[in-house]
């Protein structure tokens, strides 16, 4: 009850808590940011020149690059505060650092972390005077390195606000380049002459204690950049530390980032927070991370591909409707001519034909909304983005974040929105396909394969093409209704579409599209439409993420036809302990489905699977899942994708050859429900530093306190010790707060996350000192029950499901020789 009252307080406060952001303050206008391309005397608009294959891109198109590559909406004060709030745990000053006292260089940034070094930079070897003592990457000058146009203050003037123009300049509103792509610097405005007194860089890198209060000369920003470069399949680097321009493509996606590594630089394995970073795969992440909805579903950066083919295809299936907040949504309409064909997606006043967003499908408003949004999610605004949920631990009610309301309070928000729709030009021209045909290891490869080729097509039409192809067989009148039937009727929609899919007639049709010449020509490979989990029987978290749904933080960029969506049915997860297998009923609202992947360049994109868990990023790695985390990103050249594609495919099309979990050995390799599970990899302790709950005035402080009042004391929560070896998410899914919209349900799940607690904390307490890991784990064992009723998503089986060709939904099984010819094919896209 007392918990009630204060979640109710809470969002009463929050109401009350929103802000302007630091430009409008300072007297900014959105207009005032727009980056004209007056800067092109500054050589701004071709300084990418050679990215992407050196694709030549019109005025708009390059203003678009321009804001994909280094524009980041004022998101510097938000990873600041998060930097603090964490005690400096997230500290990208230190990701952007080479100083002597960690294992953090620019000469490793590719191999330990995934990051694509900026070119025309070098290692540090001295701290910098010119930048107050910071072992920052030092520019080198040369003919092939012109001076950075966006640092260029009087092109590009920031935001005049603090200190800046007294101790640090005001600098560019697109900051100083820091030598990783897609980080910028900003002079910090705290950074006021007595913070600069107390400024010691050296202390900084070599002390804990300083740093977490210290006060740093510079906030790092972040552009979309920083999780979509990549080196380019088709002309890597030499060096993968060291690559030009033309060896980075801007959609490709950063295959390789170490969530772990770069969201906590220290990596102490003893903090559960690591663990739970540690739990995403390379090249993955949870967008969900910091508006935590409690459900940790690590996904990969994908790339963007065929995003022009795409928008086409959304024109003729991708019909959704709009309400309330998410009318607000900018749509192209407002930007461009009447006659172009990207006008026709929205109609007035609901009516929205839009490509299904992210992995769940649940960006749905359009593709302005989608790019938009993300900006939020990365920070702009972030001090009204924080009013809306408990960042990291939940545990509080999420409201949704106003479009309206936000525009009106920031700046950087508007002037967001009006360069996205060049960054969507931008991605239309720049998401060309990267063909293995294009290299000549792969050119080889294909030729050698010519026969298998031609026999995986056939194979591919029958089983593959009803999900992978935006070509398909003119629709018989009540399968096309699929295209606008987003909403309560999906399941029947979906279900008639899946039943033409296997006549005789659909498969010869589709063969013939197959065959043709120009089968992968403008073709997004994906039908772009959601498929319920139940058929995937891939691992439910992600389609549980419930971030869209109505009421959450994200309630405003997801369509009306999303938030109706019927539940997918039930699916069947494992016991991690047990193994036995138990039914988990999937909600209606949204969640419960997973739209195909493209698979344009699928050959550079292993491993597989939305959480990258099926088959490594480095084959050459020693066995097993946690190795596999642990090895150092390979070199990014063709032979090594290929090794880790034809992994990967190999596993994906037979299914006994995929990894599991020990704790499902006995049930054998065609059980349902199994795979890898994400374990701890060391003993490791529950640790919420009191600063965290110190920044959050008012009643999110009030709701901790009230929750964990034992538990929070002068130095913060620290509950533990988690044995090594415990699966991450039967902690990390721990459902805080009900879904259910009525009151006595949720005080009544208050009530038992409160016990399970207090429970928890209790056994935990009894344990000796020195406990063994033996003995940590027993104490633990007895709750397992009570974590798994309250939890968001008992799935724990990473690599499973999508079983297509081995028997998923009753159907055929491919030959081995089937499959080898899909395998020729599919490495052909
Ligand atoms: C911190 C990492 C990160 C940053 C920064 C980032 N993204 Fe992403 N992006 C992701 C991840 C992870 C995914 C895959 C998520 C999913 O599909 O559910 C993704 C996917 C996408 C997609 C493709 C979704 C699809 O359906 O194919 C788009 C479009 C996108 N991001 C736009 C942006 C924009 C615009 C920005 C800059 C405002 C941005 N991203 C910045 C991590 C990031
Ligand atoms: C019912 C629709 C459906 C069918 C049929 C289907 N797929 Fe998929 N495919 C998906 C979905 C959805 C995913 C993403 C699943 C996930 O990651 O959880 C996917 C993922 C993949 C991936 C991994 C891509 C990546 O980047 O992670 C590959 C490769 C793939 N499919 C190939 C195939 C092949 C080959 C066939 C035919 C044997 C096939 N698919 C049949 C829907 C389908």
């Amino acid at each position: 009850m007392r918990m009630l009252t204060l979640v109710m307080l809470c969002s009463v406060v929050a109401a009350s808590c929103t802000a302007r952001d630091e430009a409008l303050e300072s007297g900014r206008d959105a207009q005032s940011f727009i980056a004209s391309l007056a800067s092109q005397s500054t050589g701004a608009a071709d300084y990418f020149r050679d990215l992407d294959g050196g694709i030549a891109l019109s005025p708009a198109e390059q203003q678009g690059r321009v804001t994909w590559l280094v524009w980041t909406a004022g998101n510097d004060r938000f990873w600041e505060r998060l930097s603090r709030l964490s005690g400096r745990t997230l500290d990208f000053l230190r990701i952007v650092s080479s100083h002597p006292s960690s294992s953090i260089a620019r000469g490793t940034r590719w191999s330990r972390l995934g990051l694509v070094n900026e070119p025309c930079f070098e290692q540090a070897t001295v701290p910098r005077a010119d930048r107050f003592g910071l072992w920052l990457d030092v520019r080198r000058d040369g003919p092939d390195c012109p001076r950075d146009p966006f640092e260029n203050e009087s092109a590009h003037p920031g935001v005049k606000v603090g200190a800046r123009g007294t101790t640090v300049p005001v600098g560019s509103f697109y900051g100083y380049a820091s030598g990783v792509v897609g980080l910028r610097l900003f002079p910090n405005p705290d950074f006021d002459a007595e913070a600069a007194k107390a400024w010691d860089a050296e202390r900084y890198y070599r002390d804990g204690r300083y740093a977490a209060e210290a006060i740093p000369p510079y906030r790092v920003g972040m552009s979309c950049a920083f999780c979509h470069i990549g080196p380019n399949p088709v002309d890597p680097p030499a060096d993968p530390e060291r690559p030009a321009w033309r060896n980075l493509s801007s959609t490709i996606g950063a295959q390789f980032f170490r969530v772990d590594r770069i969201f906590a630089w220290k990596a102490d394995e003893s903090s559960f927070f690591v663990q739970l970073l540690h739990s995403s795969l390379p090249g993955a992440l949870d967008t969900s991370f910091i508006a935590t909805d409690s459900v940790n579903n690590p996904r990969a950066m994908n790339a963007l591909y065929q995003l022009g083919p795409r928008l086409s295809l959304a024109a003729r299936t991708g019909r959704e409707t709009l309400s309330d907040g998410s009318l607000d949504n900018r749509q192209l309409n407002e930007f461009i001519p009447a006659g172009d064909p990207l006008a026709a997606l929205f109609v007035r006043p609901a009516t929205v034909w839009t490509p299904r967003v992210l992995k769940d499908g649940a960006d749905s408003v359009g593709p302005l909304g989608a790019l938009n949004r993300v900006y939020v999610s990365i920070g702009m605004h972030g001090d009204e983005w924080l009013e809306h949920f408990n960042p990291l631990v939940g545990g509080t009610r999420q409201t949704p974040i106003s479009i309206r309301e936000s525009r009106a309070r920031s700046a950087y928000w508007e002037a967001t929105e009006l360069q996205t729709p060049n960054v969507a030009r931008f991605l239309i021209r720049a998401s060309a396909p990267h063909r293995l045909s294009a290299t000549p290891e792969g050119a080889a490869r294909l030729a050698s394969a010519r026969d298998a080729i031609g026999r995986g097509k056939a194979v591919f039409a029958e089983m593959c093409a009803r999900c992978h192809s935006s070509k398909l067989p003119p629709m018989p009148a009540d399968v096309a209704t699929i295209g606008a039937c987003a909403g309560p009727d999906y399941l029947r929609c979906w279900a008639r579409y899946w039943g033409w899919t296997k006549t005789d007639d659909f498969k010869q049709r589709m063969s013939a599209l197959v065959l043709a010449d120009d089968f992968l020509d403008g073709n997004l490979l994906s039908t772009d439409l959601r498929v319920p989990v139940t058929l995937l029987e891939t691992n439910a978290c992600s389609p549980l993420a419930s971030n869209a749904t109505r009421g959450a933080v994200w309630d405003n960029f997801s369509s009306e036809s999303y938030k109706t969506l019927p539940s997918a049915g039930t699916v069947f997860v494992r016991h991690p302990y047990t193994t036995e297998e138990v039914a988990f009923r999937l909600p209606a609202g949204g969640r419960g489905y997973t739209r195909p992947p493209s698979l344009v360049g699928v050959w550079a994109s292993a491993p597989f699977l939305l959480n990258n868990s099926l088959g490594r990023s480095n084959p050459d790695a020693a066995e097993g899942w946690e190795a596999g985390v642990r090895a150092e990103t390979p070199s990014p050249t063709v032979a090594n994708r290929l090794r880790a594609f034809d992994e990967a495919f190999e596993q994906l099309l037979w299914r006994e050859r995929r990894p599991h979990d020990p704790v499902f050995a006995a049930l054998g390799p065609d059980a349902r429900g199994i795979g890898t599970i994400a374990r701890t990899t060391a003993r490791s302790y529950l640790r919420v530093p009191a600063g965290y709950w110190g920044a959050f005035e008012g009643a999110a402080t009030s709701v901790a306190r009230a929750w964990f009042p034992w538990l929070v004391g002068e130095s913060g929560i620290e509950l533990g010790p988690i044995p090594k070896g415990t699966p991450v998410n039967l902690l990390a899914n721990i459902g805080l707060i009900s879904d259910s919209s009525a009151l006595r349900n949720r005080a009544a799940h208050g009530k038992e996350v409160l016990q399970l607690v207090k429970d928890l904390q209790a056994a935990l307490a009894a344990l000796p000192r020195g406990a063994t890991d033996e003995q940590a784990s027993r104490a633990f064992a007895g709750l397992i029950p009570q974590m798994l009723r309250l939890s968001t998503c008992p799935d724990f089986a990473l690599n499973r499901g999508h079983y297509f060709g081995d028997g998923a939904d009753g159907e055929r099984r491919l030959s081995d020789r089937d499959k080898e010819d899909l395998k020729a094919f599919v490495a052909s896209f």
